[in-house]
C-alpha cells in the first residue's frame, strides 16, 4: 500500500515512467523505462472513493431515521479524522522531503493544509450543530460545506501527484521514496490502517491491488496481513480476480 498518508505495499510501483534523453521515436530498441514509485495515487484513490460515497450520504441523510443519522455523521466523523492525519502524514513525511531538495516546492499545498484543517474544525462544529439540533437546513448546509471541502480537496490531490511528484521523481532516488514510505507506515497505527484499507481495497483496480498486495503471487504484504490480524478491522475484502499477467507492466 503505498500513499502519501496511510501508504501501501512494499516495493509496488505506479506506472510514471522516468524521463529520459530520446523521444518516444528514438527508443523503439531501447527496454523500456523503470516506473516510479508513487507516494500519492493509492491513499488518493481511497480518499476520493471515501470522501464520494460519504457526501452522497450526507446528501441523502434521512433525519427521521436515527440508525441512519447516526451511521452516516459517524462515516463523516471518520472521514474527517482520516483528512486530518492524511495531512498531519503529507507534513510530516513529505514537505521535509521536497523543501531539503527544493526550497519552496511545497509552500502552495503546505497552505492549502493549513486550510483544510481549518475546514476540517469548522466541518466538525457544523456535524455537532447538526447532532444538536438535527434539522434539514442544518442537514443542507452540512452537505453544501463538505462538497466545497471535498472539491477542494481534489484540485489540491491533482496539485500533488502532478507538480510535487515531478518534484520527487526528479530529486529523490527510489531508495529515498521507499523510506519516506516506510516512515510513514511506520507512524500509521492499527485503526487508521483498517480505515485506509477499507476505501483503498476497492478503490484500486484489479491490477493495482494485485500490485500492492502480492494477490496474484499468493503473498499478502506484511502491511496488509498486520491489518488482517488486527482486531480493529471490519472490512469485507471482495478483490475482482485478475487475469493472468494482468499486473505486470
Ligand atoms: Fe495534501
Amino acid at each position: 500500500m503505498r500513499c502519501g498518508c496511510p501508504a501501501a505495499a512494499s516495493g509496488a510501483r505506479d506506472v510514471h515512467p522516468r524521463p529520459t534523453a530520446h523521444s518516444s521515436t528514438t527508443a523503439i530498441s531501447k527496454p523500456a523505462a523503470a516506473p516510479r514509485l508513487d507516494l500519492y495515487a493509492p491513499i488518493h484513490k481511497a480518499l476520493r472513493l471515501f470522501m464520494g460515497d460519504t457526501l452522497a450520504r450526507v446528501g441523502r441523510i434521512d433525519l427521521s431515521d436515527s440508525a441512519d443519522s447516526s451511521a452516516t455523521l459517524q462515516q463523516l466523523d471518520a472521514l474527517l479524522e482520516l483528512c486530518r492525519g492524511h495531512v498531519a502524514h503529507e507534513n510530516q513525511h513529505l514537505h521535509p522531503a521536497l523543501e531539503a531538495r527544493r526550497p519552496g516546492a511545497s509552500q502552495r499545498i503546505g497552505a492549502e493544509h493549513d486550510e483544510h484543517l481549518d475546514a476540517i474544525a469548522a466541518l466538525g462544529a457544523d456535524v455537532a450543530a447538526l447532532r444538536a439540533l438535527p434539522s434539514a437546513a442544518a442537514a443542507h448546509r452540512l452537505y453544501r460545506h463538505l462538497a466545497v471541502f471535498i472539491g477542494e480537496n481534489l484540485v489540491h490531490m491533482n496539485v500533488e501527484e502532478t507538480a510535487h511528484n515531478a518534484t520527487l521523481w526528479e530529486l529523490c532516488s527510489d531508495a529515498e521514496l521507499q523510506d519516506i514510505h516506510q516512515r510513514i507506515m511506520a507512524s500509521v497505527g492499527p485503526d487508521e490502517l483498517a480505515l485506509v484499507l477499507r476505501w483503498m481495497v476497492p478503490a484500486l483496480s484489479p491490477a493495482e491491488r494485485a500490485d500492492s498486495f502480492g494477490v496474484t503471487t499468493g503473498t499478502v504484504s506484511m502491511v496488509l496481513a498486520t491489518a488482517i490480524s488486527s482486531s480493529a478491522v471490519k472490512v469485507s475484502l471482495v478483490i475482482t480476480p485478475c487475469p493472468a499477467g494482468c499486473w505486470r507492466r
